[in-house]
């Protein structure tokens, strides 16, 4: 084993750890990179969470199954008659896993683009920091000690199990076995209608499992906007997702080939159901695990995310944590602009984090995405304010797309006119709310989004629509 000398080492290379590599190293700090997750051929696999088991397979079989379904009902409308429709799925899980090895491929390029120094293994503090800085240990295959005076502690988070029903990723699956079933299952049980439970509902839903989703909240979608909550629980139902609200889980109980569900709905009553395979989406935990903390006193707050101030610094001098490891949001921009603050950081510069500003999307269909405030969180904290909707129905691109389901809401300041929150529900809502973003970092005002030109036909002028309904002025509607 060696000791190698660097200004910076990065534990974790997901999207909060490898961008704030590559980002450290643009500013010309010396930088490792250790992540530890591993591929079918045990070789390394950087892109954490988000590239292996989260954002980009997930996406991947959404469009897949999207495809599947479309060419199974939409293309109809469209004049276009599909005859011996069937489903590979075994092709459509190569891809998938095609997409992720591009993408894994593409970090491990852009490491020795930006010379940061990849290792492969597992990471720990190796003990109190010397005059070297922090030694970090780093695992088999790598086995090496890396000593540096700034460490970014990127590790990411893993799926919360429930008691007593630990994921076995054969009946009981996490989001890593949900993204690999080899067969489509009849039925398919869904705990928590989160984003993960909605967008995992959606793909299995499209290729054919009668799925069933049982959430504990008495509400849907609760961090939503209450409207496009409404529309979009009223639009999942219409497609067959049956969602259970206010539901009390029991016991969980495996068999040969199906897991049972005991569990009491929302008035009270028990309720047992049989499943083939059963997904827990009830949130994730952060990954704390064999970082070597204790030793360093790293300090943890008391849910076990690592302690940091909203600057991303740690309790210990030249250590800081970013991206789900930390507070705020489990989202991999959060995390990949996190990761670059704290590299500017390091560096004297001015990192900036604007969390008022972070977009959210949940890849249904229809997307749902969402920047800023909601109206109930408006009314509960007393600020007036104006709102304006435009339905994609009266948009001529979405009629001409086939799609006209979902709205874009707009929520402005009464006084001032700042746009405060927009909320999407409805085609290509991933790709529409970034105007939303820019608008609002910007500080603009509704108006300013309805004064600005929008090219016709697109998607984007039922954002401009629902600026001007702000003050009840929409041109096509
Ligand atoms: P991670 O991506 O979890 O990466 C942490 C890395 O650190 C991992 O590679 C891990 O192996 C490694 N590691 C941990 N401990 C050590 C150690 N001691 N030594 C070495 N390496 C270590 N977010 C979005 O914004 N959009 C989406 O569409 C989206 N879809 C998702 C879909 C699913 C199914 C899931 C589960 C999540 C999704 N997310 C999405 C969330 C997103 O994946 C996370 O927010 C993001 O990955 C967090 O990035 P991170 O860098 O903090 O951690
Ligand atoms: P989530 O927080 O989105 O949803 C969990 C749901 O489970 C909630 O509705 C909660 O009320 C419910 N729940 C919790 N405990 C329960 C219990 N005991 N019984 C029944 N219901 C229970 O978490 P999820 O879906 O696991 O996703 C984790 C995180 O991953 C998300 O919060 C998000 O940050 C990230 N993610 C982001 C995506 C995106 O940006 N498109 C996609 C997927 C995940």
């Amino acid at each position: 084993m060696s000791t190698k000398q660097f200004d910076v080492v990065v534990i974790g290379a997901g999207p909060g750890g490898y961008i704030a590599a590559i980002r450290a190293a643009q500013l010309g700090f010396s930088v490792a990179c250790v992540d530890a997750w591993e591929n079918a051929k045990g070789g390394p696999a950087p892109g954490g969470t988000c590239t292996n088991v989260g954002c980009i397979p997930s996406k991947a079989l959404l469009q897949s199954s999207e495809h599947y379904e479309h060419a199974g009902h939409a293309f109809k409308e469209h004049g276009i008659d599909v005859a011996g429709l069937s489903l590979n799925l075994g092709q459509m899980i190569k891809r998938k896993d095609t997409v992720v090895k591009q993408n894994n491929d593409g970090i491990l390029f852009l490491f020795k683009k930006n010379k940061v120094s990849f290792f492969h293994g597992r990471a720990s503090f190796g003990g109190a920091a010397t005059a070297d800085g922090y030694p970090i240990v780093v695992s088999a295959p790598a086995n090496e000690t890396i000593n540096a005076k700034q460490v970014i502690i990127a590790t990411g988070s893993n799926a919360r199990e429930l008691p007593g029903a630990p994921f076995d990723e054969k009946l009981i699956l996490s989001n890593t076995g949900a993204l690999a079933i080899d067969a489509v299952p009849a039925k398919l049980g869904v705990i928590g209608a989160g984003v993960i439970g909605l967008e995992m509902g959606s793909v299995w839903r499209r290729l054919g499992s009668e799925v069933t989703v049982l959430e504990g909240l008495p509400v849907f979608l609760g961090a939503v906007d209450e409207q496009i909550a409404k529309e979009a629980g009223k639009l999942f139902a219409k497609q067959g997702l049956s969602i259970n609200l206010g539901c009390k889980i029991g016991k969980i109980s495996t068999g040969k080939n199906n897991v049972t569900v005991e569990y009491e709905n929302a008035k009270g009553e028990a309720q047992s159901a049989v499943f083939d395979k059963l997904i827990i989406s009830i949130g994730r935990t952060p990954n704390t695990n064999g970082l070597g903390a204790d030793k360093v006193g790293l300090q943890l707050d008391e849910r076990g995310f690592v302690a940091v101030d909203g600057d991303c610094k740690t309790n210990l001098p030249g250590v800081w944590a970013v991206g789900d490891v930390v507070r705020g949001p489990m989202l991999a921009h959060k995390a990949e602009e996190e990761g670059v603050a704290v590299a500017e950081r390091m560096a004297g510069q001015h990192g900036h984090t604007n969390f008022n500003t972070i977009p959210w999307v949940i890849y249904t269909s229809p997307e749902i995405a969402w920047v800023g405030k909601t109206e109930q969180q408006l009314k509960a904290e007393g600020v007036a304010y104006k709102a304006g909707t435009f339905p994609f129905l009266a948009n001529g691109r979405a009629r001409a797309l086939g799609d006209t389901s979902g709205m874009v809401k707009f929520l402005a300041d009464a006084t001032t006119d700042e746009i405060l929150g927009v909320h999407i529900i409805g085609p290509m809502a991933s790709e529409l709310i970034s105007e939303a973003v820019v608008a609002m970092e910007f500080k603009a005002s509704a108006e300013d989004i309805a004064r600005i030109c929008h090219a016709h036909p697109s998607l984007s002028e039922a954002t401009k629509e629902a600026a001007l309904a702000i003050d009840k002025r929409t041109l096509n509607f």
